[in-house]
């Protein structure tokens, strides 16, 4: 299979593999620079970059200063593509989407929330809009929206489905019934519910697939079926670029299938982590102290909030994991190593060429 280009926008990437942005600072410039740096396109996410303990306007400051020390620092490592992730639930979204738009980022992906400022936000033409979508009922909602109201479109979509790592866009119970949200099942619907605005505006609207995109082979398979690319998160947390602690990358290592689990999350959607002293404690006492000085989440409900999100990514970040949340992907306990992202590329593609 001769491996194809994965074009978004102004952006070619010479394979169509994406790392999706991880937060909470699992991927920043080191990560991305290395995806992009074999060919690929790096995410940095822009999730929790400031100080919780800060007052608001310090938070928002630092966050924005983080991002920008982020974007330069990839910069420097790579001239390849980089892309920011952002959510919608942010409390900062709007100014941290500026932000990453003045320091010439090109790729704005959109998640965990409808996109449906985001065209006004970002009128340059030059930066490609991607949302992230777990639906064709989604996809189509807001390609309809971005039409009538700002007659343009999407210039990607990420795919996201149940499998991935992270906030999930299914409810806890479509959860449970995993293979009728397959990405097989739901790449075929998405292709054909964005069909009539590829005519509209002439353009293709690549798909990326996301979500238990393990081997060369599942990569091979959502080529054939029709996605443009692949995301993968996962798979990049165990490499050495990534910028989260050891402590982390362990967790992956020594995780069985049985402690990949679903959580409430606090943001109000379902999220899969791996089962550790920190959501046992939680389990145990229903509720941990929450200590919130600034609502980085507009979808955090302070009253029913069992734990501080972005404190427990950030403590699993820093590396103290016992008291951390450790998103991961459904297939992370099938991570046995830590390799550098070269090599990882470079075993996906010789899959992939060999399928
Ligand atoms: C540790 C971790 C953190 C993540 N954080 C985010 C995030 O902040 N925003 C987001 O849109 N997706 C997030 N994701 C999802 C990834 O970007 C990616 O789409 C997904 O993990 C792909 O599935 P895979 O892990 O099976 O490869 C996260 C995934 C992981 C594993």
């Amino acid at each position: 299979m001769k491996i194809p280009q994965l074009q978004i926008g102004s952006l070619t990437a010479k394979i169509p593999i994406v790392q999706g942005g991880m937060g909470v600072r699992v991927s920043l410039a080191s990560l991305a620079s290395a995806v992009a740096n074999e060919g690929g396109i790096g995410t940095i996410s822009s999730i929790g970059l400031g100080d919780l303990d800060a007052p608001q306007r310090d938070y928002e400051r630092e966050s924005r200063e983080a991002l920008v020390r982020e974007i330069q620092k990839a910069r420097e490592l790579t001239t390849g593509c980089l892309a920011v992730n952002f959510m919608g639930v942010l409390s900062n979204v709007d100014e941290m989407i500026r932000t990453a738009v003045q320091e010439g980022i090109k790729m704005i992906v959109f998640g965990a929330g409808l996109p449906t400022k985001l065209p006004a936000l970002v009128d340059d033409p030059s930066v490609s809009l991607v949302p992230i979508i777990s639906s064709a009922r989604v996809a189509g909602l807001i390609l309809r929206l971005w039409d009538k109201h700002f007659g343009r479109t999407a210039d990607g979509l990420i795919l996201e489905g149940p499998l991935a790592g992270g906030h999930l866009g299914f409810s806890a119970e479509q959860l449970e019934h995993l293979d009728d949200f397959a990405l097989e099942k739901l790449l075929p619907e998405v292709l054909e519910i964005i069909k009539p605005y590829e005519d509209k505006y002439g353009m293709k609207i690549p798909v990326i697939a996301a979500g238990g995109v393990y081997t060369g082979k599942d990569i091979a398979r959502m080529l054939t079926l029709g996605a443009s690319g692949v995301q993968l998160g996962t798979r990049f947390v165990c490499t050495e670029e990534c910028d989260v602690s050891d402590e982390f990358k362990q967790a992956y290592l020594d995780a069985r299938e049985e402690d990949i689990v679903i959580i409430k999350s606090p943001v109000g959607l379902p999220g899969r982590a791996i089962k550790n002293r920190f959501l046992e404690d939680l389990e145990a006492k229903g509720k941990l102290k929450v200590n919130c000085p600034y609502r980085c989440l507009t979808a955090c409900k302070l009253e029913d909030a069992r734990f501080c999100i972005a404190r427990a990514l950030i403590n699993s970040h820093h590396g103290d994991v016992d008291h951390g949340l450790i998103f991961s992907g459904q297939n992370a306990y099938r991570v046995n190593q830590i390799v550098t992202v070269k090599a990882l590329i470079a075993e996906l593609l010789a899959e992939l060429q060999a399928a």
